[in-house]
């Protein structure tokens, strides 16, 4: 049983910079680092900024004006009952932090992400433009809801489309990360259960439920509220000029047999790193993700910054295999510009980088450009 108190859902109550900068601190409590003094945006150019930022680094998976779902779980992040009820804060720390471990990566430099923090306020900014009315008075009465009654709730009504254990599923987002469930208050979570979420798959249960089983799935979700799951670290972004890029350069090329031309089965690619075949690994996702944990001896080439490896790679036939977790859209985006430049031993990992390590691939993570000779 507990019971929050709910704020009211302020218009930039709280600056989005202070939950950036709580983070900072986090940041420095944790690891030493100093945070980067952040430089705030000239002002002629904020609108045309933001919508450059938004085209490059999001359009990917939430498309290009939000409509959600261009790949994976990403949301609908122009539907209005989600900008009327979530704060800046929230949009805040979904961007900076990301959710782990899934295709939304953290986009903050403090977390080795390719944006600062003005950068960040930016898209807050960009995506509130998209909300057509006033925030939405949640109704803040305290949440006295029964964990063990909602997890049945849960079981029943909620598990098929966000997973057993509220991980995220095949067609919805997670509802389990510490970086959603800090930012969502009980009323928040609420009103998305009782409304549903207009224009995505997200029924609303107004009617369905009873406000006590409402109360009482909130209480389950409540549970899984814990501590940050993954520790933050101060990285910067990997510098790919220092990167060895072939792995075993000496070996023999893998033998690939490719679906749809295009797809190799990540079991393939597992046996060709094995095997010391010559090969050239690359991750397309953002640079906060490839530091947390990645396939050895991967090169970080994200979706967002392809041109600079292009004329690094060799062109004497070597494969190359890119990966994501979102599964295929940002290792499709790598792939698709180096088969534009002439590359044609390429493929994109078929399952994506989550199955990978639910399989219990090996992998590595940190900022140390690795040594593609070493034994895994
Ligand atoms: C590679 C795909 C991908 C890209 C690129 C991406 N996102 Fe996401 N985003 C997702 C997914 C998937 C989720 C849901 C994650 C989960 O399961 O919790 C998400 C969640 C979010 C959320 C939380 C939404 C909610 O309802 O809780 C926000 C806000 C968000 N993204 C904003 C952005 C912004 C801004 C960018 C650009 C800097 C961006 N995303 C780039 C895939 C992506
Ligand atoms: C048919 C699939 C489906 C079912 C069933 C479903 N959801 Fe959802 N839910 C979604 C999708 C998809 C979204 C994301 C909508 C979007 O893009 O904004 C979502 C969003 C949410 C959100 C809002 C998260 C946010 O950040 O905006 C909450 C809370 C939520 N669901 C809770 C539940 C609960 C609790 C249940 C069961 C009572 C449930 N959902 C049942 C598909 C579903």
């Amino acid at each position: 049983m507990r019971a929050v108190p709910v704020r009211a859902v302020p218009v930039r109550a709280v600056p989005v910079r202070a939950v950036v900068w709580f983070v900072a601190l986090l940041l420095v409590a944790c690891g030493g680092a100093t945070p980067a003094s952040p430089t705030p945006p000239a002002p002629a150019t904020f609108e045309a900024d933001a919508a450059q930022i938004y085209a490059r680094y999001c359009a990917l998976c939430h498309g290009p004006d939000g409509e959600g779902y261009a790949s994976d779980n990403a949301t609908r992040l122009r539907g209005q009952g989600f900008l009327r009820t979530a704060t800046d804060d929230f949009l805040a720390l979904a961007i900076a932090r990301g959710r782990s471990h899934t295709a939304m990566a953290g986009y903050l430099d403090q977390f080795g992400g390719p944006l600062d923090e003005a950068q960040i306020d930016q898209l807050v900014g960009f995506i509130r433009g998209w909300q057509e009315g006033p925030p939405i008075a949640l109704d803040d009465a305290p949440v006295e809801g029964d964990p063990e009654a909602g997890s049945l709730v849960y079981g029943e009504r909620c598990a098929s489309c966000h997973g057993a254990l509220a991980q995220g599923g095949e067609s919805a987002m997670s509802l389990n990360r510490w970086t959603f469930l800090s930012q969502a208050s009980d009323a928040f979570l609420r009103y998305a259960i009782v409304h549903g979420r207009e224009g995505t798959p997200m029924p609303g249960f107004e009617g369905t439920l009873d406000a006590q089983q409402i109360d009482d799935v909130v209480a389950f979700l409540r549970r899984f509220e814990t501590e940050p799951d993954v520790v933050p670290r101060h990285m910067a972004p990997p510098s790919i000029e220092a990167m060895t890029l072939i792995r075993s350069p000496d070996g023999e090329a893998p033998d690939f047999t490719l679906r749809e031309e295009r797809f190799v089965p990540a079991a393939q690619v597992r046996d060709a790193i094995a095997e010391r075949r010559r090969l050239i690994v690359l991750d397309a996702r953002p640079t906060s993700d490839w530091l947390i944990e990645r396939i050895p001896g991967a090169v970080p080439v994200p979706y967002y910054d392809i041109a600079p490896i292009i004329a690094r790679l060799p062109r004497d036939g070597t494969w190359i295999v890119a990966y994501c977790g979102c599964p295929h859209a940002a290792s499709g985006q790598v792939i698709d510009a180096l088969r534009a430049e002439g590359f044609e031993r390429t493929a994109v990992i078929d399952e994506g980088v989550w199955h990978w390590i639910e399989q219990g691939y090996p992998t590595e993570s940190g900022p140390v450009p690795p040594d593609p000779a070493a034994p895994n």
